[in-house]
């Protein structure tokens, strides 16, 4: 019985622990520069240090600096030659690769 309990504590703590890491901030940081250069395939376009990216067909993001709002229009509308991403990325993946960006573009 004791064991039993023992148990259920254990798996009390990790459901706690895991959903404190979760909903950390970095997270969300780290899953947007997974889509920043893999799913979304903005490095294949786009200067960003952060990502060691420094292609020259659309502007460099360290450059432009663009805010949260303007990366999600451009990311789900397209622009220019860029192409629309809504469909493509879900929209926690947009929401994610939109908070990297602004992020890291002013470092
Ligand atoms: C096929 C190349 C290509 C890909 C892939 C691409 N972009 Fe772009 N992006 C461009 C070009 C070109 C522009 C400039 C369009 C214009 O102003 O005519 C642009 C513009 C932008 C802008 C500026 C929008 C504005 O309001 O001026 C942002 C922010 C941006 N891209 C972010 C991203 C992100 C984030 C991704 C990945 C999800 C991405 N791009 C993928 C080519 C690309």
């Amino acid at each position: 019985m004791k064991k039993l309990f023992l148990n259920f504590l254990k798996t009390l703590l990790f459901l706690i622990f895991s959903s404190i890491i979760h909903a950390n901030a970095d997270d969300l940081f780290n899953k947007g520069k997974v889509v920043f250069l893999e799913a979304g395939n903005c490095a294949t376009c786009h200067a960003l240090s952060d990502a060691g990216s420094n292609a020259m067909i659309g502007p460099n993001l360290n450059e432009i600096r663009p805010d949260i709002q303007r990366i999600i229009m451009a990311v789900r509308n397209g622009i220019g030659v860029m192409p629309a991403m809504e469909g493509i990325l879900s929209d926690e993946e947009i929401d994610a690769v939109a908070h990297y960006v602004s992020i890291s573009a002013e470092q």
